[in-house]
């Protein structure tokens, strides 16, 4: 069956290239930003770990600990990272699972058989501290993810978190936020006493 928002993210025991992990104790009280890739010494993937590589400061700065994860095995993951280091110029540091019998790609529902049956396609899971499913986004494998989005998507939970708000299409930090139907405009007056945007009653916008 296939994992949904608020779900709680499959626990599970895993090798990877920083050593075994019990996923839910790895994610402690950091967000996780989970991610699979079809294949280890590949074009796309390795422009993708180059990335997420890079952006490693961007994640900390969010509290969120990137993981990968192919079916390959934690030789061949180390191997391909000095690949990914020297083209993508950066240092890979955080954990790649090495998942070769499937079982977690299986647990994650990573394996889309019209795809491949032995390689996982592009999935990513957004899992906050309480280790519950916050996103859920799904590749082929032909198309390299956008990290502008996963770090885009990655605040707007969290905005969304802190101040009980929504966020309109498009958003990214520092624009008017929505106030959610939900929320009554005697309500809404205390928690925003800086004053909101009536453009339907529907359609509340306030800026943070
Ligand atoms: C790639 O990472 O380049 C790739 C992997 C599997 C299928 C297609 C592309």
């Amino acid at each position: 069956m296939s994992l949904r928002i608020g779900d709680t993210a499959p626990d599970f025991k895993a090798d990877t290239t920083t050593g075994a992990i019990q996923f839910h104790d790895w994610i402690g009280t950091d967000w996780a930003f989970f991610f699979s890739h079809p294949a280890d010494f590949t074009p796309v993937c390795t422009t993708e770990m180059g990335r997420t590589a890079q952006l490693a400061e961007q994640f900390a700065s969010r509290g969120v600990k990137p993981i990968g994860l192919s079916t390959d095995t934690v030789a061949e993951h180390v191997k391909w990272i000095e690949d990914v280091n020297d083209t993508q110029h950066t240092t890979l540091r955080f954990p790649i699972v090495a998942d070769a019998d499937l079982k977690i790609a299986k647990l994650y529902d990573m394996i889309h058989p019209n795809e491949s049956e032995t390689a996982a396609v592009r999935s990513v899971f957004i899992i906050d501290p309480d280790k519950k499913i916050r996103l859920t986004m799904t590749y082929p494998m032909n198309v390299g993810r956008n990290f502008d989005e996963i770090l885009r998507v990655i605040d707007a939970l969290q905005t969304a978190d802190k101040f009980k708000i929504a966020t309109p299409a498009d958003w990214v930090p520092g624009q008017d936020v929505i106030i959610p139907p939900s929320v009554s405009d005697a309500d809404a007056a205390k928690s925003f006493p800086q004053g909101f945007e009536t453009i339907r009653p529907y359609l509340r916008k306030v800026s943070l």
